[in-house]
């Protein structure tokens, strides 16, 4: 395994993990139920298939553009940003900022460029928006409709959505989002593995990291139990409630924007599963490494006492500096002796002490180095912690009744244009 977490940062306080045999037994039901299928997803290998086939098929183009929001964006932007292995130019197509989407869409050749439309209901306003004015641009390039799937892909359900009724009657090659994998837990399906393999990510590497994970996950008194278990308490008992995501990697930066995503769109939620109102979940701050040190982190350490800290290290970088150096000032002499990997290092570790005096919590995910088997890893612990946690809280984890309410008022207002 290339993961390991360390409770150094909750040292001083109490947990009960008494109840962690029950809580083993419920994850177990969650993630045999069909209607749940994160964890099993990976184990699919006609998945992989479907996008090596796929990749083969278009694998002249050099620029990739991905058109989706929320889950069908945010898992594929962290594999790129954490993993990207050659210069193919990524476009990420995330929102329905006018100029936002005029300056992407100057910025490269359209004939040459390849669109992955992703939208696991297949009709989500933002995503549509966006195809239409692709589709219109390329017409005015001189694409007909009939055309369009020399340079399209999309990835729905494959069951029913209207993207996937408008593949089939242009002939668009429509890869698969798996009916029980929800938008947010999608990572490892074609809605990640085409852009990952686009990006020369060895996407077996990532399969095989989140199933080797799974033996671990699966055991009883394990420490993804125990760290489900101590967020859980210090938020009933202490009203610790925000969760801080900071990796020691630029590189990690968009594995907190994916997480922010997971965790509060699955329990965040104002029915419990008896339908009582709870008002409940966490929330969630991303920040990286060292910089937050320079930002966040004065908050974290002095704020208000209702955050508790997941730090990332990664405790070998694939490059490093020497630091050094024979300039003659005291700022960079006490630099002299090491390198930047290990001024990362000391960071992170003077950030636990400091954590530590001030009797704030913090736990410490570790992986060895930033690889796929790593990625597999973080990912199917995180969806697995957010589950679990939807369990104790007795909370629905995998809808979002709340965004759906605000998709139906904007298409209200909508309607009033006519
Ligand atoms: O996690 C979710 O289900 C959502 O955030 C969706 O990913 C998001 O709303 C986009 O939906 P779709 O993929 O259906 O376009």
């Amino acid at each position: 395994m290339a993961l390991s977490i360390s409770f150094n940062g909750l040292k001083n306080k109490e947990f009960d993990f008494s109840n962690l045999g029950s809580d083993l037994d419920a994850f177990k039901e969650i993630i045999n139920d069909e209607k749940y299928g994160f964890f099993h997803v990976t184990d699919r290998k006609e998945l992989l298939d479907q996008c090596k086939a796929a990749h083969q098929k278009f694998s002249q183009f050099k620029t990739f553009v991905q058109v989706g929001i929320g889950g069908s964006s945010l898992g594929p932007e962290m594999l790129i940003s954490a993993l990207q292995k050659n210069d193919v130019h990524f476009e990420f197509l995330n929102n329905i900022d006018p100029d936002k989407i005029h300056q992407q869409l100057s910025n490269i050749n359209l004939k040459e460029t390849l669109f992955y439309f992703v939208s696991k209901s297949g009709g989500t306003a933002e995503t549509m928006a966006s195809l239409a004015i692709v589709v219109n641009e390329l017409k005015k390039l001189g694409v007909e409709k009939e055309d369009l799937k020399k340079q399209f892909i999309f990835a729905t359900d494959p069951l029913k959505s209207d993207l996937l009724n408008l593949g089939r009657e242009l002939g668009i090659e429509t890869l698969e989002i798996p009916s029980n994998v929800g938008g947010r837990f999608s990572v490892f399906t074609p809605v990640g593995y085409l852009p990952a393999i686009f990006a020369g990510i060895d996407i077996e590497g990532l399969a095989s990291g989140a199933n080797d994970l799974k033996e671990e996950l699966l055991k009883s008194n394990s420490d993804f139990l125990k760290a489900t278990q101590s967020l859980f308490e210090l938020k009933e008992k202490e009203n610790i409630n925000q969760t801080v995501l900071m990796p020691y990697s630029s590189k990690l930066r968009d594995l907190s924007f994916w997480f922010v995503q997971l965790w509060a769109e699955s329990l965040g939620k104002k029915l419990n599963k008896n339908g009582e109102v709870v008002e409940t979940g966490f929330t969630p701050i991303p920040g990286y490494g060292a910089t937050d040190q320079h930002s966040q982190v004065q908050l974290f350490m002095e704020g208000t006492r209702d955050k508790i800290i997941c730090l990332i290290e990664v405790e070998k970088f694939a490059n490093d500096y020497s630091l050094a150096n024979d300039l003659d000032v005291p700022a960079l002499k006490r630099l002299n002796n090491s390198s930047l990997a290990q001024l990362m290092k000391a960071e992170l570790e003077g950030t636990m002490k400091a954590l530590e005096a001030q009797n704030r919590p913090y736990l410490l995910f570790k992986i060895e180095e930033l690889n796929e088997v790593a990625i597999g890893e973080l990912v199917l612990l995180f969806e697995s912690m957010t589950a679990l946690m939807g369990h104790k809280l007795n909370i629905d984890p995998f809808d979002q009744p709340g965004v759906e309410a605000g998709k139906i008022f904007a298409f209200e207002w909508l309607a009033q244009l006519k």
